[in-house]
């Protein structure tokens, strides 16, 4: 609720003029029929300048009452407008600076409801509830004061049949929301599959379940048309009961306002005046059930927003332009808090390093870097950017840091060059063929026919994971970011391309004095790393340089000799 108070109080004068507006307007129209009831009972007394008189009241205050609804109406609606944009920018910022692991909490469909479906109950209570109140409270009661001085027994009466309004208005409201939101919910639904289709076609085609797919489908367009059915019932019940009442209302007011007349107590105009304040009537007793069910879908809703918005940002923390030295410190490491899946850490990357780190799978070697992007956040005083904890790095920093080439070699549906350039918008055409060069993807990208300007992915060709893989590399190298991280990025590349990637790899580090973490299980190209750290199961077992570790004669030179073989092969 604290984002509807700040609201309200930023708005708080174009509020006052709303609801002056529309207490004029109110007014204007409770007085309405009694120009009606003088109009009317001039013509009974044949009083030709009194019905003049009215009918020329009743012009102007009907054009009064439409000028005004138009101004309190824009008034409303662009404050609530403006609100419901800023409110939706709020929210989708919020997850732009979720932590990924706040992120993953979450489900698509849920995150989508909370900037549609959300953000709309609280637009709709902000109009049409707030209006909804003031018409309750100004045209409901006046008009009851009025209808109560011209008789009221005969008040009492008419309104007994249009009390029932209220409840069923708070049922029809609250029924029809949940209708509402479950519509949505499936309609979100089938958008998903759909999407699932498209991104996942060849494996629906490959393991024939293009018919699983279907029904998967069906089940869900099912459910739409069925909750669809219950909304056209609800709704094809609502105004004929609605209309049912207010002529149960006008029935009353014709048999026991007739003997009334017969009896002189009230006068024909006084009868037609009644006629019109059933009708303005009507509105405010369904708006007591209406602004009720729309109040609570929309704090409801405000909850669920203002939960996603109070999830703390990204801290802010030390900003670091350059590190000498990144320093792991007896790093112990779990996801679940129970099992630790590093135990222990210690290793130390200084400036201008290429540093190779190996192991078997699932050692932790992908969890070790996540940890030092601060991708998942490190335990307190285990990992050291100079002397600062990374916890006390601002996020920004470590980014601007490092370039990052994770294993699946992530691609947008674009051209090979803009994929390049993610990397840096800014660079120049040179720049771009320099890095594929590095990379050893240039002859391959000049081997397609649109050459740079090829499309990639959904409306493009399919690139094999290995070239995926070299334009990823060199998307990070065009970063120019001081530290480049190679997460097991030339696992999908053959042994002769990898080779001519390590020896141009070897060149460019060696000229640019980049800072190097490349993590890869196949050994042969850890050679140009100065420092290589085997990880297996959590824990470094060997450290030095490749030479040394051959040497050794332990892990790595076993591992060595075996895919040294199987290549051979
Ligand atoms: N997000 C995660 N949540 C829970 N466990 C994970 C997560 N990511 C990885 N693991 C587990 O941590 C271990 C190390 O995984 P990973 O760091 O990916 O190993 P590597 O990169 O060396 O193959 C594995 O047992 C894996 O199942
Ligand atoms: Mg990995």
């Amino acid at each position: 609720m604290k984002t509807l108070k700040e609201y309200f109080k930023r708005e708080f004068l174009r509020y006052i003029a709303v609801v002056s507006l529309l207490v004029t307007v109110d007014i204007a129209q409770v007085y309405l029929p009694q120009f009606t009831r003088f109009a009317i009972d001039s013509i009974s007394k044949r009083n030709i300048n009194g019905l003049i008189k009215y009918a020329i009241y009743i012009v102007i205050f009907s054009i009064g009452i439409v000028v005004l609804r138009f101004l309190y109406q824009s008034l409303l609606r662009a404050a609530v407008l403006r609100f419901d944009y800023e409110l939706k920018n709020r929210i989708f910022e919020s997850f732009v600076f979720f932590k990924r692991k706040t992120l993953e909490k979450f489900e698509i469909g849920d995150l989508m409801s909370r900037v549609t479906n959300d953000t709309q109950a609280v637009r709709m209570f902000l109009i049409m509830g707030f209006l909804a109140i003031i018409d309750i409270f100004v045209l409901g009661l006046t008009t009851f004061v009025f209808m109560v001085k011209m008789n009221l027994k005969l008040t009492l009466a008419v309104s007994v049949p249009l009390l029932f309004l209220f409840p069923l208005a708070l049922n029809f409201g609250t029924k029809i929301h949940k209708l509402y939101r479950r519509i949505n919910m499936l309609f979100a639904d089938m958008s998903v599959r759909v999407r699932e289709l498209v991104q996942g076609i060849r494996v629906i085609k490959a393991f024939v379940k293009e018919r699983y797919f279907t029904q998967l489908f069906r089940g869900v367009n099912e459910e739409y048309l069925k909750e669809n059915l219950k909304l056209v019932k609800l709704d094809g019940f609502f105004d004929p009961i609605v209309n049912f009442l207010i002529n149960l209302a006008n029935f009353v007011l014709i048999f026991y306002g007739g003997l009334l007349y017969i009896k002189g107590v009230v006068g024909m105009g006084s009868i037609a005046a009644f006629f019109q304040y059933i009708e303005t009537l009507t509105w405010p007793m369904m708006a007591v059930g209406f602004s009720i069910a729309l109040y609570q879908r929309a704090t409801a809703s405000l909850s669920r927003i203002e939960e996603i918005i109070s999830i703390p940002k990204e801290t802010q923390g030390i900003v670091l332009d350059t590190v000498d030295r990144i320093e792991v410190k007896n790093l112990r490491f779990s996801y679940d808090g129970n099992i630790d899946i590093l135990k222990g850490i210690n290793l130390t990357i200084n400036k201008g390093d290429v540093i190779g780190l190996t192991g078997n799978p699932g050692s932790g070697k992908t969890t070790l870097i996540n940890l030092l992007l601060k991708i998942i956040d490190a335990p307190k005083g285990s990992v050291f950017f100079d002397s600062n904890d990374i916890n006390d790095i601002a996020f920004e920093s470590i980014k601007n840091l490092f370039a990052f080439v994770p294993q699946e070699g992530f691609l947008f549906s674009d051209t090979i060059l803009n994929n390049i350039k993610v990397g840096n918008p800014n660079a120049t055409r040179e720049e771009v063929e320099y890095v594929a060069k590095v990379a050893c993807v240039y002859d391959d990208i000049m081997s397609f026919k649109d050459k740079f300007e090829t499309v990639v992915g959904e409306q493009g060709i399919t690139l094999s994971g290995g070239e995926r893989q070299r334009i990823a590399i060199a998307r990070a190298l065009l970063a120019r970011r001081p530290f480049l991280v190679l997460d097991d990025a030339l696992a999908s590349v053959d042994f002769k391309t990898e080779s001519c990637i390590i020896k141009s790899l070897e060149e460019h580090f060696l000229k640019s004095g980049l800072t190097v973490i490349m993590i890869s299980e196949r050994l042969s190209s850890l050679s140009i790393a100065n420092k290589i750290y085997v990880l297996v199961d959590g824990t470094i077992i060997e450290e030095g340089t490749f030479n040394d570790l051959v040497a050794k004669e332990g892990y790595f030179y076993h591992l060595y000799r075996k895919q040294l073989l199987e290549e051979n092969l």
